[in-house]
């Protein structure tokens, strides 16, 4: 008898096309309008296949229903959505899709960042806006990139290709990571930090680590007070990392100079929110990876993770989670 897979999110025709060949697919049909949680509590009692997308927690209660499912194949590198170890426990594989969108992620990071730097998106709203008055001589000042210092916290995939596009503009680049990787200082040419002072020493700070429970609010009040008063913070990691009412008073104040964010804590930001009260933030809509290409490109990785793992064949970007400190996936 065929696995039924069922996909959390309306996705194009190519993908379903090649799920179809193999398996039984069930959809939600809305692009733009994640499944209602009690469509998603009773579809998955009976699958053996979930596609999802960051926008639908599994957690521990969709899990236990989950009674024939094998693999959860999550359409992102980042996987704070699903229960990892509740999923390990249970026998089901955890898959995610790095790579294939790192350099793009890379550009849209360093795209927020210098459009924080130069304020690009309030200079554009003032000609919109019919309020340019005449080329002034301090009007719509920014911040120098080139041969400015880069602190990036999390030099993973996406913070390595980050240091190459820093290094085109003669940054010089400061990294904070868990680990020390002393091989890629050598390589690429940048310096290790403690977290305190790389964010005492950067004009830029990108963050790039996953978000967990242990480092909910790593940027609070204290550690934007270590912050240059000219620097800008970028995050297109995850909304989590930051303490946004910290993070909006530093920003009144004056304590920091520009922030320039691609996530937040909340997600639709809502419209009341008090950043967008501000002028010296820009604010995308979680686009890290949104080119044509890499978006396909994810889904079909996610596609043929599904469709090894329940062909019987090894998953090709497993998430590994650690069960009694044994990892497994
Ligand atoms: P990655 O290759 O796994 O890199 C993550 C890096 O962060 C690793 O070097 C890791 O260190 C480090 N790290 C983990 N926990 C840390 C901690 N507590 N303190 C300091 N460093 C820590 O992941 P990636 O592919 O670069 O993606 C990074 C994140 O970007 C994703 O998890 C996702 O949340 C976000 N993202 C966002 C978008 C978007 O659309 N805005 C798109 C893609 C990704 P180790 O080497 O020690 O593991
Ligand atoms: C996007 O945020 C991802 O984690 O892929």
């Amino acid at each position: 008898m065929k696995n039924t897979v069922y996909i959390t999110r309306k996705l194009p025709e190519e993908i379903v096309n090649k799920l179809s060949c193999y398996f039984h697919v069930r959809m939600w049909g809305e692009e733009n309008i994640p499944v209602p949680r009690e469509i998603l509590l009773k579809e998955i009692e009976n699958v053996n296949g979930l596609i999802c997308l960051l926008t639908d927690q599994i957690d521990n209660e969709v899990l236990s229903k989950a009674k024939h499912l094998k693999i959860i194949s999550n359409i992102a590198v980042g996987y704070n959505n699903i229960d990892v170890q509740s999923a390990a426990k249970r026998g089901i594989i955890v898959t995610n899709t790095p790579g294939v969108l790192t350099e793009t992620t890379a550009d849209l990071t360093f795209a927020l960042l210098m459009a924080s730097a130069r304020r690009v998106v309030s200079a554009s709203d003032t000609l919109r806006n019919g309020e340019w008055g005449a080329w002034s001589l301090m009007e719509f000042t920014g911040q120098d990139i080139y041969g400015a210092t880069l602190g990036i916290i999390g030099l993973g995939r996406i913070g390595e290709a980050l240091v190459k596009r820093a290094k085109g503009f003669d940054m010089n680049v400061l990294y904070y990571n868990r680990t020390r990787k002393q091989d890629k200082e050598l390589e690429l040419g940048i310096r290790y930090m403690d977290l305190k002072s790389l964010l005492q020493q950067s004009d830029y700070v990108c963050l790039m680590l996953p978000y967990s429970a242990e480092v909910h609010h790593l940027i609070g009040r204290e550690e934007l007070s270590l912050m240059k008063k000219s620097a800008i913070l970028i995050n297109t990691a995850r909304g989590g990392l930051v303490d946004e009412g910290a993070l909006y008073d530093a920003l009144r104040n004056g304590e920091i100079w520009a922030a320039g964010l691609d996530v937040f804590e909340q997600e639709p930001l809502p419209l009341d929110h008090p950043l967008l009260s501000l002028s010296n933030v820009v604010t995308l809509p979680h686009i890290g990876s949104a080119s044509v290409n890499t978006r396909l490109g994810m889904a079909h990785l996610a596609a043929d993770n599904m469709v090894n793992v329940l062909n019987g064949d090894e998953p090709i970007t497993p998430v590994l989670a650690s069960i009694n400190g044994i990892e497994v996936n």
